[in-house]
């Protein structure tokens, strides 16, 4: 699956680029884009994602899915699927997802965010997905106060190159399988990992939407379009999109 693996001393932001190279004809599907350093690391809803150069895992990869657009919702929450699963294998870390595609782990009793994913369109067939991981970041190192590092979460193993690969070799699996499944998350059995991985079910949540307000309620699923679905006070099913703010109560 992966073709090409290219490895940057210091780029603005591995999506950024990745996606302009597709969009330029230099980069195909399987091609892997990895920096040691972003000096513009961009997160989802126009966030900024920094770290400290060689402190973690920054890289993008570029897809071409057979599966149909409708449920490329999918990619970036089986990518969280496909990275927690390296991360207990490779690193002996227990993970869990904050929905969408937030990665978060225990340091000292509380759930710190130790990494996230970003997807954007690269034009008609492609889609760049991103990740970035808090590797060996120390406390007076860390970019927020919501935010943790492996190293800092008990993580066996915090070389760089094994747990690239480990999450690689993940993503070849899940991907293949979600792939193959035309993008199926339930016969993919990705929707049912996700379920099964993510700290946000059964926990009330606050969900801001674009348009403003927001609504209250305990999540209760993650439904085939990739969508938190929400049980709320009076009785309602509210799905919630990707693009909604979404906190834990
Ligand atoms: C988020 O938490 O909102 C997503 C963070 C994604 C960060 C990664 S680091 C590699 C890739 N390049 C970027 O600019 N962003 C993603």
């Amino acid at each position: 699956m992966f073709t090409s693996l290219d490895v940057l001393d210091e780029v603005g932001s591995t999506n950024t680029e990745l996606v302009e190279r597709v969009r330029a004809g230099d980069a195909g599907a399987g091609a892997v884009l990895v920096a040691e350093e972003q000096t513009a690391g961009r997160g989802r809803l126009e966030r900024s994602w920094t770290a400290p150069p060689r402190s973690g895992l920054f890289f993008s990869m570029a897809l071409e899915p057979v599966a149909p657009v409708e449920r490329w919702g999918w990619l970036p929450l089986l990518t969280g699927v496909a990275t927690a699963t390296a991360l207990a294998r490779a690193a002996g870390l227990d993970t869990s997802l904050k929905w969408p595609n937030d990665l978060l782990a225990d340091v000292d009793g509380s759930e710190r965010k130790i990494g996230g994913i970003l997807a954007e369109r690269a034009g008609e067939r492609a889609v760049v997905v991103g990740i970035g991981l808090n590797v060996s970041l120390r406390a007076d190192e860390l970019p927020a106060p919501g935010a943790g590092s492996l190293a800092l979460a008990g993580a066996q193993g915090t070389d760089r190159d094994p747990l690239l690969r480990a999450v690689l070799r993940s993503l070849e699996e899940w991907y293949g399988r979600w792939n193959g499944a035309d993008g199926d998350p339930g016969a993919s059995g990705v929707q049912e990992a996700y379920a099964a991985g993510c700290a946000t079910l059964g926990r009330s949540v606050r969900a801001e939407l674009p348009g403003g307000g927001d609504v209250t309620g305990e999540a209760v699923a993650v439904d085939g379009d990739g969508r938190l679905v929400l049980a709320t006070s009076a009785g309602m099913q509210r799905p919630i999109g990707a693009g909604d703010i979404v906190h834990l109560r």
